[in-house]
Protein backbone atom coordinates (compact mmCIF):
# COMPACT_ATOMS: atom_id res chain seq x y z
CA UNK A 1 0.00 0.00 0.00
CA UNK A 2 3.07 2.56 0.94
CA UNK A 3 4.34 1.59 -2.61
CA UNK A 4 0.81 2.55 -4.40
CA UNK A 5 0.72 5.86 -2.43
CA UNK A 6 4.24 6.66 -3.69
CA UNK A 7 3.88 5.81 -6.67
CA UNK A 8 0.05 7.81 -7.03
CA UNK A 9 2.32 10.75 -5.47
CA UNK A 10 4.97 10.85 -7.81
CA UNK A 11 2.19 10.89 -11.28
CA UNK A 12 0.80 13.84 -9.28
CA UNK A 13 4.56 15.49 -8.97
CA UNK A 14 4.77 14.39 -12.81
CA UNK A 15 1.52 16.03 -14.25
CA UNK A 16 1.19 18.83 -12.08
CA UNK A 17 3.89 21.67 -12.24
CA UNK A 18 2.66 24.78 -13.73
CA UNK A 19 -0.82 26.04 -12.88
CA UNK A 20 -0.79 28.34 -9.54
CA UNK A 21 -2.32 25.53 -6.80
CA UNK A 22 -5.38 28.26 -5.69
CA UNK A 23 -5.05 26.28 -2.39
CA UNK A 24 -4.92 27.46 1.28
CA UNK A 25 -3.49 25.33 4.01
CA UNK A 26 -3.78 26.46 7.43
CA UNK A 27 -2.64 25.04 10.71
CA UNK A 28 -4.78 23.43 13.17
CA UNK A 29 -3.91 22.84 17.07
CA UNK A 30 -4.46 21.55 20.56
CA UNK A 31 -3.20 22.29 23.83
CA UNK A 32 -0.47 19.81 24.52
CA UNK A 33 -1.40 17.11 27.63
CA UNK A 34 -5.38 18.36 27.12
CA UNK A 35 -8.14 16.91 28.85
CA UNK A 36 -10.36 14.71 26.90
CA UNK A 37 -13.92 15.75 27.14
CA UNK A 38 -16.91 13.35 27.21
CA UNK A 39 -20.04 14.76 25.36
CA UNK A 40 -21.87 15.45 27.91
CA UNK A 41 -21.48 16.84 31.37
CA UNK A 42 -20.89 13.93 33.27
CA UNK A 43 -20.31 13.63 37.45
CA UNK A 44 -19.25 10.57 38.30
CA UNK A 45 -18.51 9.15 41.83
CA UNK A 46 -15.23 9.49 42.99
CA UNK A 47 -15.90 6.28 45.34
CA UNK A 48 -14.08 3.75 42.10
CA UNK A 49 -11.28 5.40 41.02
CA UNK A 50 -8.75 7.99 42.94
CA UNK A 51 -9.44 10.66 39.71
CA UNK A 52 -12.59 11.92 38.82
CA UNK A 53 -13.53 12.47 35.11
CA UNK A 54 -13.46 16.43 34.59
CA UNK A 55 -15.22 18.10 31.86
CA UNK A 56 -12.90 20.04 30.19
CA UNK A 57 -14.20 20.60 26.82
CA UNK A 58 -12.31 23.70 26.51
CA UNK A 59 -9.09 22.34 26.60
CA UNK A 60 -9.50 19.11 24.38
CA UNK A 61 -10.42 20.19 20.77
CA UNK A 62 -9.03 21.48 17.75
CA UNK A 63 -8.66 25.09 16.84
CA UNK A 64 -7.51 27.06 13.99
CA UNK A 65 -6.01 30.52 14.09
CA UNK A 66 -7.97 33.15 11.79
CA UNK A 67 -8.18 36.89 11.84
CA UNK A 68 -11.08 39.24 12.25
CA UNK A 69 -11.77 42.53 10.95
CA UNK A 70 -9.41 45.88 9.59
CA UNK A 71 -6.49 45.94 11.07
CA UNK A 72 -6.53 42.48 11.78
CA UNK A 73 -7.30 40.52 15.13
CA UNK A 74 -5.97 37.15 16.24
CA UNK A 75 -8.69 34.51 16.98
CA UNK A 76 -8.43 30.98 17.58
CA UNK A 77 -11.42 29.38 16.80
CA UNK A 78 -12.86 25.72 17.33
CA UNK A 79 -12.81 24.35 13.98
CA UNK A 80 -16.36 22.32 13.70
CA UNK A 81 -16.92 19.81 10.79
CA UNK A 82 -20.53 19.29 12.37
CA UNK A 83 -21.81 23.05 12.31
CA UNK A 84 -22.05 25.60 10.07
CA UNK A 85 -21.68 29.19 11.84
CA UNK A 86 -18.69 31.19 12.29
CA UNK A 87 -19.11 32.96 15.93
CA UNK A 88 -16.02 35.21 18.09
CA UNK A 89 -16.63 36.15 21.38
CA UNK A 90 -17.33 39.46 21.82
CA UNK A 91 -14.55 41.55 23.79
CA UNK A 92 -15.73 43.49 27.24
CA UNK A 93 -19.39 41.45 27.25
CA UNK A 94 -20.37 38.74 29.85
CA UNK A 95 -18.88 35.75 27.74
CA UNK A 96 -14.99 36.99 28.35
CA UNK A 97 -15.71 37.99 31.93
CA UNK A 98 -17.44 34.53 33.14
CA UNK A 99 -14.53 32.84 32.18
CA UNK A 100 -16.87 30.93 29.95
CA UNK A 101 -14.70 31.83 27.06
CA UNK A 102 -11.37 31.69 27.12
CA UNK A 103 -10.82 35.14 25.62
CA UNK A 104 -7.40 36.25 27.05
CA UNK A 105 -5.90 33.39 25.42
CA UNK A 106 -7.58 32.86 22.44
CA UNK A 107 -8.60 36.38 21.36
CA UNK A 108 -12.15 37.92 21.07
CA UNK A 109 -13.21 40.17 18.64
CA UNK A 110 -13.34 44.39 19.38
CA UNK A 111 -15.85 45.55 16.35
CA UNK A 112 -15.56 49.07 17.43
CA UNK A 113 -11.46 48.42 16.36
CA UNK A 114 -12.29 47.59 12.54
CA UNK A 115 -12.91 49.46 9.68
CA UNK A 116 -14.32 46.83 7.45
CA UNK A 117 -17.39 46.29 9.52
CA UNK A 118 -20.87 45.44 8.83
CA UNK A 119 -23.51 45.21 11.35
CA UNK A 120 -27.49 45.15 10.86
CA UNK A 121 -27.61 44.76 14.70
CA UNK A 122 -29.83 41.99 14.33
CA UNK A 123 -29.62 39.59 17.14
CA UNK A 124 -29.30 35.73 16.90
CA UNK A 125 -28.54 32.49 18.61
CA UNK A 126 -26.66 29.35 17.93
CA UNK A 127 -27.48 26.30 19.97
CA UNK A 128 -25.26 23.17 19.70
CA UNK A 129 -26.79 19.84 20.04
CA UNK A 130 -25.17 19.26 23.47
CA UNK A 131 -26.96 21.85 24.64
CA UNK A 132 -24.92 24.90 25.05
CA UNK A 133 -25.54 27.99 22.91
CA UNK A 134 -24.31 31.42 22.43
CA UNK A 135 -26.54 34.91 21.60
CA UNK A 136 -25.25 37.97 19.87
CA UNK A 137 -25.55 40.46 16.87
CA UNK A 138 -24.98 39.14 13.67
CA UNK A 139 -22.55 41.22 11.63
CA UNK A 140 -20.05 40.72 8.75
CA UNK A 141 -16.55 41.24 8.25
CA UNK A 142 -12.98 40.66 6.53
CA UNK A 143 -11.61 37.39 8.04
CA UNK A 144 -8.17 35.93 6.85
CA UNK A 145 -7.20 32.27 7.12
CA UNK A 146 -3.50 30.88 6.24
CA UNK A 147 -2.71 34.40 5.12
CA UNK A 148 -6.11 34.41 2.73
CA UNK A 149 -8.37 37.30 3.04
CA UNK A 150 -12.15 36.64 2.74
CA UNK A 151 -14.48 39.57 2.22
CA UNK A 152 -17.65 40.26 3.48
CA UNK A 153 -17.73 36.62 5.82
CA UNK A 154 -20.68 36.75 8.22
CA UNK A 155 -20.49 35.83 11.63
CA UNK A 156 -21.85 36.02 15.39
CA UNK A 157 -20.53 38.58 17.57
CA UNK A 158 -21.40 36.60 21.10
CA UNK A 159 -22.41 38.19 24.04
CA UNK A 160 -24.17 35.66 26.22
CA UNK A 161 -23.15 32.26 26.13
CA UNK A 162 -24.29 28.62 27.97
CA UNK A 163 -21.56 26.30 28.31
CA UNK A 164 -19.08 27.47 25.46
CA UNK A 165 -15.58 27.82 25.62
CA UNK A 166 -14.39 29.25 22.81
CA UNK A 167 -15.41 31.00 19.77
CA UNK A 168 -16.44 28.16 16.99
CA UNK A 169 -15.49 28.45 12.93
CA UNK A 170 -18.44 26.30 11.73
CA UNK A 171 -17.24 24.69 8.26
CA UNK A 172 -19.74 22.04 7.38
CA UNK A 173 -22.60 21.18 5.19
CA UNK A 174 -24.45 22.60 3.10
CA UNK A 175 -22.95 24.49 0.46
CA UNK A 176 -25.08 26.73 0.33
CA UNK A 177 -24.75 28.39 3.93
CA UNK A 178 -22.02 31.01 3.56
CA UNK A 179 -19.42 29.85 5.48
CA UNK A 180 -16.11 30.31 5.24
CA UNK A 181 -15.05 27.51 3.22
CA UNK A 182 -18.22 28.73 0.79
CA UNK A 183 -16.77 32.16 0.55
CA UNK A 184 -13.30 31.13 -0.29
CA UNK A 185 -15.04 29.16 -3.30
CA UNK A 186 -17.52 31.54 -4.10
CA UNK A 187 -14.88 34.64 -3.98
CA UNK A 188 -12.19 32.73 -6.39
CA UNK A 189 -9.74 31.75 -3.90
CA UNK A 190 -9.67 28.11 -4.05
CA UNK A 191 -11.76 26.23 -7.19
CA UNK A 192 -14.11 24.61 -5.33
CA UNK A 193 -15.94 23.93 -1.95
CA UNK A 194 -14.01 21.28 -0.45
CA UNK A 195 -11.26 20.66 2.04
CA UNK A 196 -9.34 17.91 3.69
CA UNK A 197 -8.16 17.68 7.60
CA UNK A 198 -5.33 15.95 8.78
CA UNK A 199 -5.78 15.72 12.91
CA UNK A 200 -2.44 13.82 12.98
CA UNK A 201 -1.97 11.12 16.28
CA UNK A 202 -3.29 11.69 19.79
CA UNK A 203 0.50 12.63 20.75
CA UNK A 204 0.61 15.39 18.20
CA UNK A 205 -0.02 18.91 18.74
CA UNK A 206 -1.03 20.06 15.59
CA UNK A 207 -2.74 18.87 12.01
CA UNK A 208 -3.39 20.78 8.59
CA UNK A 209 -6.72 21.72 6.89
CA UNK A 210 -6.21 22.48 2.99
CA UNK A 211 -9.05 24.49 1.67
CA UNK A 212 -9.62 23.10 -1.88
CA UNK A 213 -6.75 20.83 -1.95
CA UNK A 214 -5.27 17.14 -0.32
CA UNK A 215 -1.91 16.69 0.95
CA UNK A 216 -0.76 12.95 -1.11
CA UNK A 217 1.79 12.76 1.64
CA UNK A 218 -1.04 12.53 4.36
CA UNK A 219 -2.38 9.37 3.54
CA UNK A 220 -2.33 5.75 2.00
CA UNK A 221 -4.49 5.57 -1.35
CA UNK A 222 -6.50 5.41 -2.13
CA UNK A 223 -8.84 8.09 -0.81
CA UNK A 224 -12.29 6.53 -1.38
CA UNK A 225 -15.09 8.69 -1.93
CA UNK A 226 -18.81 7.65 -0.20
CA UNK A 227 -22.42 9.72 -0.53
CA UNK A 228 -23.57 11.94 2.11
CA UNK A 229 -26.90 10.70 3.58
CA UNK A 230 -28.83 13.95 3.98
CA UNK A 231 -27.72 17.39 3.05
CA UNK A 232 -27.25 19.64 6.04
CA UNK A 233 -24.55 17.57 7.91
CA UNK A 234 -21.42 15.80 7.15
CA UNK A 235 -23.07 12.03 7.76
CA UNK A 236 -22.05 8.95 5.95
CA UNK A 237 -23.20 5.38 6.37
CA UNK A 238 -21.21 3.04 8.73
CA UNK A 239 -21.50 -0.60 7.50
CA UNK A 240 -19.52 -2.23 9.42
CA UNK A 241 -17.44 -2.08 12.58
CA UNK A 242 -15.10 -5.22 13.55
CA UNK A 243 -12.54 -5.65 16.06
CA UNK A 244 -9.33 -6.96 15.80
CA UNK A 245 -6.53 -8.57 17.69
CA UNK A 246 -3.35 -9.18 15.36
CA UNK A 247 -4.77 -9.45 11.88
CA UNK A 248 -7.47 -11.87 13.13
CA UNK A 249 -10.92 -9.73 12.91
CA UNK A 250 -14.22 -10.42 14.29
CA UNK A 251 -16.88 -9.34 12.98
CA UNK A 252 -19.14 -7.18 15.63
CA UNK A 253 -22.45 -5.76 13.39
CA UNK A 254 -24.72 -7.36 11.43
CA UNK A 255 -24.65 -8.63 7.73
CA UNK A 256 -27.28 -5.56 6.92
CA UNK A 257 -25.36 -3.03 9.16
CA UNK A 258 -25.97 0.76 8.15
CA UNK A 259 -25.48 3.27 11.26
CA UNK A 260 -25.76 6.85 9.41
CA UNK A 261 -22.63 8.87 11.82
CA UNK A 262 -21.19 12.16 11.49
CA UNK A 263 -18.44 13.80 10.77
CA UNK A 264 -17.28 15.80 13.46
CA UNK A 265 -13.94 17.44 14.53
CA UNK A 266 -16.04 19.27 17.57
CA UNK A 267 -16.71 16.24 19.45
CA UNK A 268 -13.86 14.31 21.18
CA UNK A 269 -14.81 10.90 21.58
CA UNK A 270 -16.93 8.62 19.10
CA UNK A 271 -20.17 7.93 20.03
CA UNK A 272 -21.91 4.54 18.78
CA UNK A 273 -24.85 2.95 19.97
CA UNK A 274 -24.45 1.11 23.49
CA UNK A 275 -25.38 -2.43 22.33
CA UNK A 276 -22.12 -1.49 19.68
CA UNK A 277 -19.97 -0.84 22.60
CA UNK A 278 -20.55 -3.43 24.71
CA UNK A 279 -19.15 -5.79 21.91
CA UNK A 280 -16.29 -3.68 21.63
CA UNK A 281 -15.43 -3.52 24.75
CA UNK A 282 -15.25 -7.14 25.79
CA UNK A 283 -13.35 -7.38 22.38
CA UNK A 284 -10.88 -4.83 23.20
CA UNK A 285 -11.06 -5.12 27.23
CA UNK A 286 -12.32 -1.82 28.51
CA UNK A 287 -15.88 -1.85 30.45
CA UNK A 288 -18.33 1.19 31.82
CA UNK A 289 -17.06 3.17 34.29
CA UNK A 290 -19.01 1.62 37.48
CA UNK A 291 -21.47 3.85 38.82
CA UNK A 292 -21.42 6.04 35.81
CA UNK A 293 -25.00 7.42 34.87
CA UNK A 294 -23.77 6.93 30.84
CA UNK A 295 -21.66 5.39 28.98
CA UNK A 296 -17.92 6.37 30.06
CA UNK A 297 -15.87 3.57 29.17
CA UNK A 298 -12.66 3.09 30.59
CA UNK A 299 -9.72 0.73 29.60
CA UNK A 300 -6.13 -0.64 31.47
CA UNK A 301 -4.04 1.91 30.76
CA UNK A 302 -1.53 -1.28 29.37
CA UNK A 303 -3.91 -1.80 26.67
CA UNK A 304 -2.37 0.81 25.07
CA UNK A 305 0.72 -1.53 24.35
CA UNK A 306 -1.17 -4.35 22.75
CA UNK A 307 -2.15 -5.73 18.91
CA UNK A 308 -5.36 -4.61 19.46
CA UNK A 309 -7.41 -2.37 16.85
CA UNK A 310 -10.60 -1.42 15.48
CA UNK A 311 -12.02 -1.50 11.61
CA UNK A 312 -14.81 0.70 10.56
CA UNK A 313 -16.30 0.52 7.23
CA UNK A 314 -17.77 2.38 4.63
CA UNK A 315 -20.45 2.04 1.58
CA UNK A 316 -19.96 -1.14 0.22
CA UNK A 317 -18.00 -3.57 2.13
CA UNK A 318 -15.24 -4.85 -0.85
CA UNK A 319 -15.47 -1.31 -2.43
CA UNK A 320 -15.84 1.02 0.04
CA UNK A 321 -13.39 2.78 2.38
CA UNK A 322 -11.89 1.16 5.55
CA UNK A 323 -10.32 2.97 8.88
CA UNK A 324 -8.11 1.17 11.31
CA UNK A 325 -7.81 2.66 14.53
CA UNK A 326 -5.33 1.09 16.72
CA UNK A 327 -6.08 0.58 20.25
CA UNK A 328 -2.85 3.52 20.67
CA UNK A 329 -5.45 6.25 19.50
CA UNK A 330 -8.19 4.96 22.13
CA UNK A 331 -6.64 4.62 25.62
CA UNK A 332 -6.55 8.56 26.80
CA UNK A 333 -5.74 10.05 29.90
CA UNK A 334 -5.21 8.54 33.17
CA UNK A 335 -7.55 8.36 35.35
CA UNK A 336 -6.36 6.77 38.61
CA UNK A 337 -6.26 3.20 39.82
CA UNK A 338 -9.06 0.96 40.04
CA UNK A 339 -8.59 -2.41 42.22
CA UNK A 340 -5.20 -1.53 41.68
CA UNK A 341 -4.75 -1.43 37.72
CA UNK A 342 -3.88 1.82 36.36
CA UNK A 343 -6.96 3.12 33.93
CA UNK A 344 -7.26 5.27 31.17
CA UNK A 345 -10.25 6.80 29.71
CA UNK A 346 -11.34 4.62 26.46
CA UNK A 347 -11.99 6.73 23.02
CA UNK A 348 -15.58 5.22 22.42
CA UNK A 349 -19.02 6.45 24.22
CA UNK A 350 -22.03 4.21 24.14
CA UNK A 351 -25.31 6.35 23.87
CA UNK A 352 -28.56 5.45 23.24
CA UNK A 353 -32.10 6.43 23.69
CA UNK A 354 -31.71 5.66 27.37
CA UNK A 355 -28.48 6.62 27.86
CA UNK A 356 -28.21 10.60 26.79
CA UNK A 357 -29.12 10.20 22.92
CA UNK A 358 -26.21 11.84 21.48
CA UNK A 359 -25.90 11.61 17.63
CA UNK A 360 -24.17 9.00 16.65
CA UNK A 361 -20.58 10.63 15.76
CA UNK A 362 -17.12 9.95 14.64
CA UNK A 363 -15.23 12.36 17.02
CA UNK A 364 -11.54 13.01 17.05
CA UNK A 365 -11.07 9.79 18.44
CA UNK A 366 -11.77 8.37 14.89
CA UNK A 367 -10.49 11.05 13.30
CA UNK A 368 -6.95 11.23 14.10
CA UNK A 369 -6.77 7.84 12.16
CA UNK A 370 -8.16 9.21 9.10
CA UNK A 371 -7.29 11.32 6.23
CA UNK A 372 -11.11 13.31 5.49
CA UNK A 373 -12.05 15.25 2.26
CA UNK A 374 -14.74 17.04 2.94
CA UNK A 375 -16.53 17.27 -0.97
CA UNK A 376 -19.87 19.90 -0.11
CA UNK A 377 -19.73 20.33 -3.86
CA UNK A 378 -19.65 16.89 -4.87
CA UNK A 379 -21.86 15.70 -1.80
CA UNK A 380 -19.37 13.14 -1.00
CA UNK A 381 -16.44 12.60 2.22
CA UNK A 382 -13.40 10.80 1.04
CA UNK A 383 -11.63 8.64 3.49
CA UNK A 384 -8.45 6.90 3.61
CA UNK A 385 -5.99 6.35 6.36
CA UNK A 386 -4.04 8.88 7.57
CA UNK A 387 -0.38 8.50 7.97
CA UNK A 388 0.66 9.62 11.26
CA UNK A 389 3.03 11.65 12.83
CA UNK A 390 4.40 12.10 8.55
CA UNK A 391 6.51 15.55 8.35
CA UNK A 392 6.26 15.48 4.17
CA UNK A 393 4.08 17.47 2.18
CA UNK A 394 3.11 17.08 -1.12
CA UNK A 395 -0.55 19.66 -2.10
CA UNK A 396 -2.28 19.20 -4.88
CA UNK A 397 -5.63 20.94 -5.90
CA UNK A 398 -8.65 18.46 -4.89
CA UNK A 399 -10.16 18.75 -8.54
CA UNK A 400 -7.07 17.01 -10.01
CA UNK A 401 -7.55 14.11 -8.28
C1 LIG B 1 -2.37 30.09 17.38
O1 LIG B 1 -2.48 31.19 18.23
C2 LIG B 1 -2.11 30.93 19.57
C3 LIG B 1 -2.46 32.13 20.41
O2 LIG B 1 -1.94 33.29 19.85
C4 LIG B 1 -0.63 30.60 19.59
O3 LIG B 1 -0.20 30.32 20.91
C5 LIG B 1 -0.40 29.37 18.73
O4 LIG B 1 0.98 29.09 18.64
C6 LIG B 1 -0.94 29.57 17.33
N1 LIG B 1 -0.91 28.27 16.68
C7 LIG B 1 -0.73 28.09 15.38
C8 LIG B 1 -0.69 26.70 14.89
O5 LIG B 1 -0.60 29.03 14.61
C1 LIG C 1 -25.90 18.83 32.50
O1 LIG C 1 -25.95 19.80 33.51
C2 LIG C 1 -27.15 20.56 33.51
C3 LIG C 1 -27.01 21.67 34.54
O2 LIG C 1 -26.37 21.22 35.71
C4 LIG C 1 -28.34 19.62 33.78
O3 LIG C 1 -29.54 20.33 33.78
C5 LIG C 1 -28.38 18.55 32.71
O4 LIG C 1 -29.38 17.62 32.99
C6 LIG C 1 -27.05 17.83 32.61
N1 LIG C 1 -27.04 16.94 31.45
C7 LIG C 1 -26.72 15.65 31.54
C8 LIG C 1 -26.77 14.90 30.27
O5 LIG C 1 -26.42 15.12 32.59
Amino acid sequence: MAILSYLVALLALLCFTAAAQRVVVADIWKPANSQIASPSNITLSRKALSVPLTQTSDKTLYRINVSAGTPPQQQSLQLDTGSRRLWVPATGTSICASSLADCANLGSFDSSESSTLDTSGETDTIAYSDGSSVTGQVFSDTFRIGGQAISNQVGLLGKQGTAVYEGVLGIGFPASAPTINHNLAAQGIISSNRYSIYLNSLASTTGTIIFGGIDLSKFVAPLLRVPVIGTDQPIIALTRVATLKGLLPTIQTSADYSQPIILDTGTSLTVLPTALVDSINTAMGAQYYPGATNGVTIVPCSAVTQSLSINFHFGGILTGPTINVPVSQLVLQGLGSLNGVEMCQFGLFGSDAANGNFPTTLGDTFLRSAYVLFDLDGGKVGLAQAVVGSADSLVRKIAEV
